[in-house]
């Protein structure tokens, strides 16, 4: 008998492969089984298991009050239906306040809830973090602009680094962060010729989300592009369910659209 497991299609060094070759990796956010088996099905590169479930699942109006237990919860849902995606999951509000506990959750969220990359909201505050998990053998996605855990800070969901001085930071941590190990970045609501030159200048992939076409691939999240988030859609989505006849067409036009460079437009 085999104890060995079938490898996954879709592993990080396929992800740097398709940044090379300039192949677009379609991501989209999942967090129960039915849905990430859907996505996974029409040929998804990345899952990612986002604390957007704290507005999207559980109503509330922002992802601060995740917890960890949320997170590994939905994703061991998520994890268990997918064959093929590299699944990522989001570290909650909270949970990588230093390196100790950082690596304790990370640990969890891999271990546990069965993820492939852990995400982080980050700035150069988190270097020493993303060495230690790097270090350890944690593939990390570090999200940076637009940061929905710092909402009470920010006091609302606005473009980031649109002056000179923001963009020179938020470019200096994007380095700073790929520096420190991390695998992957995340680009949330930034200028589209950033976006750009962040990409241009990274070996790591770079996913953007309201940050124009010229990242190496997409993000939304699952309620927007089926068209049933309650509240205000973000600008940048895009409802593909309304052109299409069932949700699997829908996710898979959504796939087609970011592989082809349609989506963003
Ligand atoms: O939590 C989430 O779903 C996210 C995406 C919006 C990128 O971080």
């Amino acid at each position: 008998m085999s104890i060995h497991k079938p490898q996954k299609n879709i592993t990080l060094t396929r992800l740097h492969q398709m940044k090379a070759s300039d192949e677009k990796i379609a991501c989209l956010t999942a967090y129960d089984a039915s849905f990430a088996a859907i996505l996974d099905q029409v040929g998804m590169d990345i899952i990612l298991v986002g604390d957007s479930l704290g507005m999207v699942v559980q109503g509330q109006d922002s992802t601060v009050s995740v917890t960890m237990e949320d997170m590994i919860y939905h994703s061991q849902c998520v994890s268990a239906a997918v064959k093929n995606a590299f699944v990522i999951a989001d570290m909650p509000f909270m949970s990588y306040t230093n390196v100790e506990q950082a690596l304790a959750n990370a640990t969890d969220l891999i271990q546990l809830g069965g993820a492939q990359m852990v995400k982080l909201e980050a700035s150069t505050r988190q270097v020493s973090i993303v060495e230690e998990l790097s270090e350890c053998g944690i593939p990390i996605c570090a999200h940076l602009g637009l940061r929905p855990q710092y909402i009470h800070k920010l006091g609302g969901y606005a473009m980031q680094g649109k002056d000179d001085a923001s963009a020179k930071e938020l470019f200096e941590s994007a380095q700073s962060l790929q520096a420190a190990g991390a695998d992957m970045l995340l680009l949330e609501c930034v200028p589209n010729a950033l976006a750009k030159k962040i990409t241009q200048e990274s070996s790591i992939p770079v996913i953007g989300i309201g940050a124009g076409p010229d990242c190496d691939g997409q993000i939304l999240v699952l309620h927007d592009v089926i068209g049933i988030t309650h509240g205000v859609t973000p600008k940048f989505a895009k409802n593909f369910l309304a052109e299409a006849d069932d949700i699997q067409s829908a996710i898979s036009n959504y796939v087609n659209d970011v592989k082809s460079v349609t989506f963003p437009n």
